[in-house]
């Protein structure tokens, strides 16, 4: 069977996959998504049975084009209308008051659903073959690294999917930015690749960052996004001490550090982009990948203090946190 056919009959397989309550691994720009249809609360029980996920942390909705906002959210902002015409398809997720179609069971009982239309070709011509909502969280065990392959869904979750659609690596590397258009204000919940200044910029209006309040999201949990193996982030100008320390303690030691660092060759390393979407992309296959190896730590150059560096650093302090051992 010739390629682009080949693909048309896996995305139509994964849609009835999902119409009959199964469900479906697939790309998103950002990470891979562990997908059920929005509609079935059991299905959608099965998402937080493969992933550990306790119940009241609530799933994503993702939607084949940004007219949908209105059959899955009501009382929309204006605000909402103007982000979803300029950022979707794209790493953006909008709170919004939920329309009665959105089950309980995907909120956590929550009046607010998240809603997005992912950027990646696979997942849209999925939603489009589908024609409901996914609800969709990342394809990884509760409070693990996200998946941004095949193979890192494979690590985490073995054989607790019914499809996987294969889209290759993902683009984007880090979850997809978060705002709350529920309240008075946007809140930003979870900073990712479309920054704060950006938003507020297509607003014209200030977006509060996030708060200490925000547990509602468990990505906001200070300790989401670990490996096992314990995560020191490390200022440029320690880093070399660090390593040389650590080592003469006989530990083995894994490196991520800027291009212009250099660093001992008796510790396993790799120099990152230079730029924060090329860390974005990187990053958690790098984790994934030192995580694999058995060492003692892990020590991560802290990345410059900059706003485009937020969603990246973010994730940092947050893997980190996970060992309390921040060295700043
Ligand atoms: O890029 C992404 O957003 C990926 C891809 C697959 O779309 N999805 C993703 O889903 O990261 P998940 O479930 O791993 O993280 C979604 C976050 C969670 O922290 C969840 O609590 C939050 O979104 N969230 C979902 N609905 C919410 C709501 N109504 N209020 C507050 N937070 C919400
Ligand atoms: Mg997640």
């Amino acid at each position: 069977m010739p390629a682009r056919k080949k693909l048309l009959a896996a995305v139509q397989r994964a849609a009835e996959i999902l119409r009959s309550g199964g469900l479906v691994v697939f790309p998103t720009e950002t990470v891979y998504g562990l997908g059920a249809d929005a509609e079935s609360p059991a299905a959608v029980a099965r998402i937080f049975a493969a992933k550990g996920r306790p119940a009241d942390h609530p799933l994503i909705v993702h939607m084949a084009r940004h007219d949908h906002l209105n059959q899955w959210s009501r009382d929309i902002p204006p605000a909402a209308f103007v982000l979803a015409r300029r950022y979707w398809p794209g790493p953006l997720t909008l709170i919004l008051h939920r329309a009665c179609r959105v089950p309980d069971g995907v909120t956590g009982g929550q009046d607010t659903v998240g809603l997005r239309v992912p950027d990646h070709p696979l997942a849209l011509m999925l939603l489009e073959a589908f024609g409901g909502g996914i609800a969709a969280p990342s394809a990884n065990r509760f409070g693990q690294v996200s998946p941004t392959t095949v193979a890192h869904v494979r690590e985490e979750l073995g054989d607790a999917m019914d499809f996987i659609l294969d889209g290759g690596p993902c683009r984007v590397g880090i979850e997809s930015t978060i705002l709350d258009l529920s309240g008075h204000q946007p809140r930003l919940l979870r900073p990712g690749a479309i920054t704060l200044a950006e938003i507020e910029a297509v607003l014209e209006q200030s977006v509060i960052s996030q708060g200490n309040d925000a547990l509602r999201a468990p990505g906001m949990l200070r300790s989401h996004y670990a490996p096992r193996t314990p995560l020191y982030l490390v200022r440029t100008g320690l880093l070399k001490a660090e390593i040389c320390w650590r080592i003469r303690q006989g530990q083995r030691i894994g490196v991520l550090a800027m291009p212009a660092t250099q660093l001992p060759e008796s510790c396993l390393r790799h120099h990152m982009p230079p730029h924060p979407a090329g860390w974005a992309r990187e990053l958690y296959a790098q984790l994934r990948a030192l995580d694999q190896q058995a060492l003692d730590g892990l020590l991560i150059e802290a990345p410059p203090s900059g706003a485009d560096w937020q969603a990246v650093s973010d994730r940092l302090v947050r893997a980190a946190s996970a060992h309390t051992a921040l060295r700043f």
